[in-house]
């Protein structure tokens, strides 16, 4: 078991960076030093550290500038960086590109070249990169679901920045013997999302009686796992995953978009007092986007069997604690 003394996590200030956080000091009894690097960027918030704040070292940094990486390795004796920090969101990335390759590769390359710097020999350590099922490309009907040895095969920007991160890592390992960790996570939903994400969007159309859209047919499926069993599964890599190798971890469960609507709509119109109808009229069918993946799905068989982690959370489960939150933000 791998127990860092000195945790650098970047992108903490995001949504599942600070999920992470919270849930390091809160409830995994991770004790240790922990550095949280972040830019800031418009998908940063820095309130969702309140909690934590006064037990991490907040660092308001690009990873892009490896001399302050450097330097932030060294003088806090770092031994496990989590590299979370990226441009996250597909519509963007659609919309220009050259920020994805920026942060999500140079960044990441930066980040690694700061760690091989400071690591020299060391196998004591660990670099961390969180990655996406994006990387796979789209299943089509009747597909078996991404594994640990899918082939990369990215569609989007910000799918094909992910996935030249995910190559630069593997082969700071194969070259350096840097001690690398790759996860794959299918998407993620729960409190503090950025309200430009499906979930977090349609949840807050519907609070504000506004248009939700839907793309193409709605038929795009996904597998929505919440955010805390991502947290748990990353913790849980962190401390026992093998050096040098790659994980997926999802749920298994493919929902399409207009079903999670409904699923959206049956847990709200109770708690709002209203009929499931004046919010499903709500829906507005829009053209759907470019390169929009049909669906994506994992079969996080390996990290159930080898590191014994499972989702645990239902989507109705999870959409209702997030519903609840949002209606707790929205009321207050
Ligand atoms: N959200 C998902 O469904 C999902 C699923 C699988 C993997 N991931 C991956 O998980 C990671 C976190 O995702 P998220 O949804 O929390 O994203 P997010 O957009 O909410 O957060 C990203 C954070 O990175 C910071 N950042 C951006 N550029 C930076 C830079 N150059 N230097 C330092 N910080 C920078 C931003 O300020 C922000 O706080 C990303 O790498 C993403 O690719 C996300």
């Amino acid at each position: 078991m791998f127990n860092p003394q000195a945790l650098m996590i970047t992108g903490g200030a995001g949504f599942i960076g600070s999920h992470l956080v919270r849930r390091l000091r809160r409830d995994y009894g991770y004790c240790g030093t922990l550095v949280v690097v972040d830019l800031e960027t418009y998908a940063a918030d820095r309130s969702r550290l309140t909690e934590v704040e006064s037990s991490i070292r907040y660092v308001r940094e690009d990873i892009c500038d490896t001399e302050a990486m450097r330097a932030i390795i060294a003088d806090e004796h770092i031994d496990a960086i989590i590299n979370l920090a990226a441009e996250s969101h597909v519509d963007r990335s659609i919309e220009a590109p050259t920020p994805f390759v920026t942060t999500n590769i140079a960044g990441t390359c930066s980040l690694l070249e700061a760690a091989r710097g400071c690591w020299v020999g060391r196998t004591d350590v660990r670099f961390y990169q969180i990655s996406t099922d994006e990387v796979f490309g789209a299943l089509q009907a009747g597909d078996p679901l991404f594994t640990e040895s899918s082939p990369y095969a990215p569609r989007s920007p910000y799918a094909a920045s992910k996935a030249a991160a995910d190559h630069l890592v593997r082969s700071y390992y194969h070259t350096y013997g840097l001690p690398v960790l790759i996860s794959s996570c299918s998407n993620n939903y729960g409190p503090d999302q950025h309200a430009e994400k499906l979930i977090p969007k349609a949840i807050t159309g519907f609070l504000a009686g506004r248009t939700v859209p839907l793309y193409g047919d709605g038929l795009h499926v996904r597998d929505w796992i919440y955010v805390s069993d991502h947290t748990d599964a990353i913790y849980q890599i962190l401390r026992t995953g093998t050096p040098g190798s790659s994980y997926v971890a999802g749920t298994g469960v493919l929902t399409g978009n207009r079903m999670l609507l409904e699923m959206i709509i049956t847990l709200l119109a109770p708690r709002l007092h209203c009929e499931e109808a004046a919010l499903r009229s709500l829906i507005a069918a829009v053209p759907d986007r470019p390169g929009h993946d049909r669906g994506y799905g994992i079969d996080a068989s390996r990290l159930h069997h080898d590191l014994g982690w499972s989702a645990r959370i239902s989507l109705s489960e999870g959409l209702a604690l997030t519903i609840d939150h949002m209606i707790g933000v929205h009321t207050h």
